[in-house]
């Protein structure tokens, strides 16, 4: 059996990572934080170390005896950059200082990185692995840092990151709140053009994750990955959730000349009390982008991945879930 470790355990993706995990028999650790929630973890037989990458001292029994480590762990919706910072590019570096010092014979090290630090396309061009990286916000640029802090010890330890787009499926509040506005029978578009997306179930993601440590890898690769399909239109995809739910939706396209300016007044009470709202400035750039794509080629003819959820049932399952639970 193989000993791993999964940072982020507990939150949406490691939670389903961990599952895939234990059903292959490995024997999983997982850093948690005393602040953590456990609920994805309840009853499940694995052992749990409290850390924080944030705080080197905190990682050395986590990662001694490792055969293999997943750092999954991230900020994805912080309030400032060094919110971001501090554990994507900080914290990655430690728990790399951490991983050398204290395990340096550990046979693969997988970064969970993201879609972000290749940053935005257009609907022509969806990201490969041969495009440079240009990180837009401050999470993909903090995320970008943290993949260098992996991938340049390529040398020194066998790594690998995987870089996904959009994730979706049960358990996540990401895009919960995407499911929820077509709920209420809209489905938005942000100005007159489409705009386009590439997407990923978590089931697949959780796939590509492993797919490197049962595979042949060359140290110091990534591979973005996603459910084969590069472009969706936001309103397509809508319409896909619309049709899930079994409700009839009206198209609402949104002029971005007034969205910009409450975004603006918005960005600016942000800085004046620090409560982050669900709109600023940040978040206006990310959603007016032209695509953020891009094409699993890679990955599929160099580590064999072949994703299995199509958006459709995807969504249908996830829709389910979600109705199960009572997030919508
Ligand atoms: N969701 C997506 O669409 C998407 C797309 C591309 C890439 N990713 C990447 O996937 C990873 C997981 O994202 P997710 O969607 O599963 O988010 P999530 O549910 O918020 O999970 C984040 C996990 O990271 C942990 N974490 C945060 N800061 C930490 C720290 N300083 N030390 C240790 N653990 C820490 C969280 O623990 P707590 O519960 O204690 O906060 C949580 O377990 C992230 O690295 C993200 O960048 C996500």
């Amino acid at each position: 059996m193989t000993k791993v470790l999964v940072t982020g355990a507990n939150g949406f993706i490691g939670s389903h990572l961990v599952d895939r995990l234990l059903e292959k028999n490995y024997e999983v650790t997982a850093l948690i934080r005393e602040t953590s929630r456990l609920g994805w973890l309840k009853n499940k037989p694995i052992r749990m170390i409290t850390g924080d990458v944030r705080f080197p001292d905190t990682l050395p029994d986590a990662v001694k005896d490792q055969d293999a480590i997943f750092h999954v762990a991230g900020v994805i919706n912080g309030k400032n950059y060094s919110d971001y910072a501090d554990t994507n590019h900080t914290g990655t570096k430690n728990l790399m200082n951490a991983i050398l010092k204290y395990n340096p014979n550990v046979q693969k090290v997988i970064y969970l990185s993201s879609l972000s630090t290749g940053g935005p396309t257009t609907p022509d061009h969806p990201l490969t692995e041969a495009d440079p990286s240009n990180p837009l916000t401050a999470y993909g640029k903090t995320k970008y840092a943290g993949e260098r802090a992996v991938l340049d010890l390529h040398n020194r330890l066998n790594v690998i990151a995987i870089r996904p787009p959009v994730v979706y499926g049960a358990r996540d509040l990401g895009t919960l709140g995407f499911f929820q506005l077509v709920s209420r029978h809209v489905r938005i578009n942000l100005g007159f053009r489409d705009r386009y997306v590439t997407m990923i179930h978590v089931s697949d993601l959780v796939d590509a994750i492993i797919l490197p440590i049962e595979t042949e890898t060359k140290s110091g690769e990534f591979y973005y990955v996603s459910d084969g399909t590069p472009n969706r239109t936001w309103l397509g995809l809508q319409k896909i959730i619309a049709e899930a739910l079994g409700i009839w939706t009206l198209k609402l396209k949104v002029p971005l000349t007034p969205l910009f300016l409450y975004a603006s007044v918005m960005h600016g009470y942000q800085l004046l009390t620090g409560i982050k709202p669900r709109i600023n400035l940040t978040r206006y750039r990310l959603l007016t982008q032209h695509a953020w794509t891009c094409d699993c080629t890679k990955i599929m003819t160099e580590l064999g991945y072949k994703p299995k959820i199509t958006l459709e049932k995807g969504i249908f399952d996830t829709v389910e879930w979600y109705r199960q639970i009572g997030w919508i």
